[in-house]
């Protein structure tokens, strides 16, 4: 197992942000951890990251336990914030020098791995650019990079593409692929459930602290009962289709669709495919 969590919960005060819960993501997996505002997603990421001592349970990073051998813990796992954590007075590759030998490299290694950070944020040509003045989808890129310089196989993403434009987004969704295409184990955290349904396979949903579903995406979604059905019929009218239903004993909403872009594409160009013969 990758990232095991037993019993966790963390308080603050009197506040139980997270109440026994337990995980298991498993090595290679690229793990969705989905939840509510509060639920306590970013409370358990930050204890497995070792900024966070829990108040009870047990969390292990590759076998590690995280309380024990933080720093052990530390080299193997990639942690990117919810909330961006660069400098904004130092330029990109002041930061990504900064963050690198915070994680504890040096000399050519340390050139090494910022110009791998340069190339994976695509920001080369912007690496003497002071921070402050960066897009916010160019910080996010940033955030990732930062995190990422000492070459973990663990990686944990707390919401990367919040307030991020779509081109961003889409470079963050390539990265996470590729990072995860090289045999590294992700845990994404989102909001958006079309990023989960894009990237992962494995599921799990938190509320109130607690494990709520976890499973394969596909199981997740096919174990509930359809509830809704969508049916298509060409060539009539709504009332011929109300009709037809009734007298099958159907109580159905029936409204009709008009063409859409799609449909004029293919009335115009035709529907055969244009394979080269
Ligand atoms: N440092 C803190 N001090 C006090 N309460 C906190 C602290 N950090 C988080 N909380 C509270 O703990 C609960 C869980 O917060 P947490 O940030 O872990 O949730 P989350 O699932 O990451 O939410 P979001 O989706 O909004 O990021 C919330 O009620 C939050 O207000
Ligand atoms: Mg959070």
């Amino acid at each position: 197992m990758s990232i095991e969590i037993e019993g966790l919960v963390v308080r603050y005060g009197a506040i139980a942000a997270v109440s026994d819960l337990s995980l298991r993501v498993p090595e290679g997996a690229i793990f969705g951890l989905l939840g509510p505002n509060g639920a306590g997603k970013s409370s358990s990421i930050r204890c497995v990251a070792t900024v966070q001592v829990p108040t009870a349970g047990h969390v292990r990073v590759g076998g590690i336990d995280v309380v024990a051998r933080p720093e052990e813990a530390r080299r193997l796992l990639g942690v990117v914030p919810q909330h961006l954590a660069l400098y904004e007075a130092l330029s990109v590759v002041e930061n990504l020098r900064v963050f690198g030998g915070c994680l504890g490299l040096s000399g050519a290694r340390l050139g090494d791995r910022v110009a791998w950070g340069l190339a994976l944020a695509q920001l080369e040509a912007h690496a003497e650019k002071v921070v402050g003045t960066l897009s916010g989808g160019m910080k996010r890129r940033l955030n990732i990079a930062v995190s990422l310089l000492h070459d973990p196989r663990i990686l944990v993403f707390d919401e990367p593409t919040t307030g991020v434009d779509p081109q961003s987004r889409n470079h963050i969704f390539e990265t996470v692929r590729a990072l995860h295409a090289e045999g590294r184990t992700v845990v994404y955290t989102t909001h958006y459930m079309e990023e989960v349904e894009a990237l992962c396979r494995d599921v799990a949903i938190v509320d109130k602290g607690r494990l709520v579903a976890c499973d394969q995406l596909d199981r997740l979604v096919s174990s509930a009962a359809p509830r809704a059905f969508e049916v298509r019929v060409e060539g009539s009218s709504a009332e011929a289709v109300r009709a037809a239903l009734a007298a099958s004993g159907l109580h159905a909403a029936v409204s009709a669709r008009g063409r859409s872009l799609e449909d004029v594409f293919l009335e115009l160009t035709g529907r055969g495919l244009r394979d080269a013969s």
